[in-house]
C-alpha cells in the first residue's frame, strides 16, 4: 500500500569511478590504474616505472625481455633514476665510490602513498583524471659507505589519460652542500628505429660520447638514428621535443629545471654486448630520450630542496 506522505527519496550523486592502487603481494612493485584504462607499474626497486600503458593498451615502455626485475641490477628499460651521478663518476669527486648512474637506480624506495586529481563534475565524466604515486628515499636507507651526504628525496610518478609525469625532489638534509646530476632514463617504445625522429634538439649543440665526448655542432634537423646513438643536448627546459614515426607525432616530452637530454640507442653491436638487453633485434623498438639535469653539477646548499620534472604525452 502507498503511504500518503511517502518521503521524498534522498538523490544520490552517482558514484563516479576512482584509479585503483594495488601493492602487489610480495610488496616488490605498486600498480595503478585509471577508470579509463591507462595503467603503471612501478617496482619498489630503484622506483623504476617497468610499465606504463595507454587506455587501449599500447605499452609505450621497452623493458628488455632479459632485464631483471629481482633487485639484483639496475632495470634494463622502463624509467631507471639516474641520481646522484651521471655516466661513471670522476675519481676525484664525491660521487667517485659510486657505480656508473649512483645509487637511486639500485636502491629500494619506499611507497609513501597515492593522491587523486579532483573527480570532474562533467556528467560524462568516466571518474577522476589522473592519479599521483609517490615515494620515498633517503641516506639511511642506502649504503652510506659510498656516499657521505645525508639527503631525502621524493619521486612523484602521476598517470593522466595522456601522459605520465615524472618528478624528483632532492633536499639536503645534512650541513654542507653538496652537487649532484639527475636524469630521468626513459626508454620510450618504438615501432621501427629506421622511421623514428626526434625534433626539438635541431638547435642544440651535444656531445657525441660515441666520439670520445667530442662537441658537435647544433644538426639543424630532426634527429634519425641509423647507428650507436649517445649523446647529450643542452638547451632551455622550455623546448618541447618530439618523437615521431613516419612523419606523425607518438610522444612530446616537456620539462621542468630539466636543462639535458640524452639521446641513446645502443644499436646492433652494443645492444648484443649488454648481458641483460633482449632481444637482440630489440634495439629497433626503442628509443631512450632522457629528460636530465648532467652537463653541469648542480649545487644544494644545507636545508635547501631542488625540483625537476618531466612530462611524457602520448599524442
Ligand atoms: C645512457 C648513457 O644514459 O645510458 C650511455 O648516455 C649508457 O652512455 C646508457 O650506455 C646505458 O647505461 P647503463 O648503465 O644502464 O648500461
Amino acid at each position: 500500500m502507498e503511504r500518503a506522505k511517502k518521503p521524498a527519496a534522498i538523490p544520490v550523486s552517482p558514484i563516479q569511478p576512482t584509479p585503483q592502487v594495488s601493492i602487489s603481494d610480495d610488496s616488490s612493485r605498486v600498480t595503478a590504474s585509471l577508470p579509463t584504462g591507462e595503467r603503471v607499474d612501478i617496482l619498489l626497486y630503484g622506483a623504476t616505472v617497468i610499465s606504463w600503458k595507454s587506455a587501449n593498451g599500447k605499452e609505450n615502455l621497452f623493458l628488455s625481455s632479459k632485464a631483471s626485475l629481482d633487485g639484483s641490477k639496475a632495470v634494463r628499460g622502463g624509467i631507471p633514476i639516474v641520481f646522484p651521478v651521471f655516466g661513471p663518476p670522476k675519481s676525484d669527486h664525491a660521487t667517485s665510490r659510486l657505480p656508473q648512474h649512483g645509487f637511486a637506480r639500485i636502491s629500494r624506495w619506499e611507497y609513501l602513498g597515492k593522491s587523486s586529481s579532483e573527480s570532474s563534475t562533467l556528467p560524462n565524466s568516466k571518474g577522476d583524471a589522473s592519479v599521483k604515486l609517490d615515494f620515498g628515499l633517503s641516506d639511511s636507507m642506502i649504503d652510506s659507505s659510498n656516499w657521505d651526504y645525508p639527503f631525502n628525496l621524493t619521486y612523484s610518478v602521476t598517470l593522466s589519460q595522456d601522459s605520465l609525469e615524472t618528478s624528483l625532489v632532492v633536499r639536503n638534509t645534512g650541513a654542507s652542500n653538496y652537487g649532484f646530476q639527475v636524469l630521468f632514463h626513459s626508454y620510450l617504445v618504438v615501432d621501427d628505429i629506421t622511421k623514428t625522429t626526434i625534433s626539438g634538439l635541431e638547435e642544440a649543440a651535444f656531445v657525441d660520447k660515441t666520439q670520445g665526448a667530442k662537441e658537435v655542432e647544433p644538426a639543424k634537423k630532426p634527429i634519425s638514428i641509423g647507428s650507436e646513438t649517445d649523446r647529450v643536448y643542452t638547451l632551455p627546459s622550455e623546448n618541447t621535443i618530439t618523437v615521431s614515426e613516419q612523419g606523425t607525432q607518438r610522444y612530446e616530452i616537456t620539462r621542468d629545471m630539466l636543462s639535458d637530454v640524452v639521446v641513446w640507442n645502443p644499436w646492433v653491436e652494443k645492444a648484443k654486448s649488454m648481458a641483460d638487453f633482449g632481444p637482440d633485434e630489440g634495439y629497433k623498438q626503442m628509443v631512450c630520450v632522457e629528460a636530465g639535469s648532467v652537463s653541469v653539477w648542480n649545487t644544494l646548499d644545507a636545508g635547501e630542496t631542488w625540483e625537476g620534472q618531466q612530462r611524457i604525452k602520448v599524442l
